[in-house]
């Protein structure tokens, strides 16, 4: 395979200092450079390197088919897919690690570690765990990732800038150069600017006080828009128990109408199915109404019946009201993070141009108090964690159920790749 970096990958790259910290735009070239750095470690006999991400899932997901590939041909045996870890010729270890479950990283001497998006990573997953390995080995550390408003990833960027041994870079998306101009231009004018400066300009921004949809407001977000039979129906769901939060939209033009909510307490999927069926009996008059159904990928895997997976119990209850409803469903076959969720829906609630493309009818009152309540939750000295809070059981849901669909439809600009997968059915 043969890899050849970009400028500034190489400067990176190139840097002799033990400690590094890269901050750069989304699609930069982060995770490609981190698996470089990666292999680059591991080729010299008896190293032992981890590549880390915020969590197991989204680590193997972005890392381990990438990393197999780079190194295939020197494989000293098979790697093993349930440890993540590949052995090579030399003696020398890759491994793939979450820093979700960072406890149980404990135990190791490394000689070099990639932390990769640390602005969502748990700070202590750093501090307790992975700087104390590092130390019987001397062993060098790169951090990487795209800020996230002024949280620990600052404050380190920050300390590193007076440290020895420390190098810090900052690089705006476009000078990556894997995202063309034009792709890039078209972002501004359906971000927010602030988001965009955060994305794609890698620029730490002040996230206000940690409220997620900062984009809404009611006296633009809120509009009574009325079923137009012309249209289809979208309905998008969170599997949430309690309360089963799921939303019924439309859109036209690119605005995007949000009709009802519906907030089921302590319920199953199939209450939400036949509450679906009551509230849209007054638009299916007749004749055949077009469904899209969105919502979480992983109602594929969870059960909330004993036998049925979310998502089976929908396609079952839709499998019998064929004469009602023609539907097609647009579930990814993994959710995008959350902030890119979030995201999506900032930049559809407001966009750099002032537009505003979501419209809220004012009976979906929960959604409305989500979208002015819901925050990011925040580590104890008050910094912006990359994670909804939840402590509100009855907070996020809806507005999670309103995320499926935007992200799916709407998605962030430059397309970021490996996030979403594709459909599942
Ligand atoms: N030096 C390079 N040569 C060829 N392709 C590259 C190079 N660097 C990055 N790419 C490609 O550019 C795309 C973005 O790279 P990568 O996923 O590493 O970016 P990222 O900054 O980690 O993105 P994200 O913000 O989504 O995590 C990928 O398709 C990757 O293969
Ligand atoms: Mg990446």
């Amino acid at each position: 395979m043969k890899i050849i970096l970009k400028h500034p990958q190489w400067d990176v790259f190139d840097s002799e200092q033990r400690f590094q910290v890269l901050v750069a735009g989304r699609r930069f070239g982060k995770t490609y450079l981190a698996l470089v750095e990666l292999c680059q470690a591991a080729s010299v006999r008896g190293r032992l390197v981890w590549y880390v991400g915020p969590t197991y899932k989204q680590a193997k997901r972005i890392a381990w088919k990438p990393l197999k590939e780079m190194t295939r041909p020197y494989w000293a045996a098979k790697p093993n897919e349930t440890d993540l870890r590949i052995e090579l010729i030399w003696g020398s270890t890759i491994c793939v690690r979450g820093a979700d479950n960072y406890e149980s990283l404990r135990g190791d001497g490394l000689d070099f570690l990639v932390l990769d998006e640390y602005a969502s990573m748990a700070p202590e997953a750093w501090t307790e765990v992975l700087r104390p390995a590092l130390a019987d080995k001397q062993g060098r550390a790169l951090f990487i990732g795209t800020p996230h408003g002024r949280n620990h990833f600052f404050d380190l960027y920050e300390a590193a800038q007076e440290r020895p041994n420390w190098a810090t870079f900052q690089y705006t998306t476009e000078q990556g150069g894997n995202v063309p101009s034009e792709e890039l231009e078209s972002a501004t004018h359906e971000m927010d600017e602030r988001t965009y400066r955060q994305e794609f300009e890698a620029r730490f921004e002040t996230l206000g006080v940690g409220r997620a949809y900062y984009a809404f407001d009611r006296i633009h977000n809120v509009k009574n828009y009325r079923f137009n039979p012309q249209l289809g129906l979208r309905w998008s769901l969170d599997f949430n128990m309690n309360p089963l939060c799921s939303v019924l939209t439309q859109v036209s033009h690119g605005v995007v109408a949000v009709l009802e909510e519906l907030i089921l307490p302590d319920s199953n999927t199939l209450a939400a199915c036949e509450e679906f069926l009551s509230r849209t009996e007054k638009w299916n008059a007749g004749s055949l109404l077009h469904v899209q159904v969105y919502g979480d990928s992983t109602g594929e895997q969870r059960h909330t019946s004993a036998s049925r997976t979310d998502w089976q119990i929908v396609k079952e209850f839709f499998g019998r009201y064929r004469d009602r409803f023609n539907v097609t469903y647009r579930v990814p076959s993994t959710n995008p993070m959350v902030k890119d969720r979030v995201n999506c829906v900032n930049a559809m609630l407001r966009n750099h141009a002032g537009q505003h493309r979501v419209m809220i009818h004012e009976h979906c009152k929960h959604l409305i108090r989500d979208l002015e309540q819901v925050c990011w939750k925040t580590d104890p000295h008050g910094n912006s964690l990359v994670e909804l809070d939840k402590s509100d059981p009855m907070r996020s849901h809806v507005s999670d159920a309103l995320g499926y669909y935007i992200a799916r439809e709407f998605p962030m600009r430059p397309q970021m790749g490996e996030r979403s997968g594709p459909a599942i059915f």
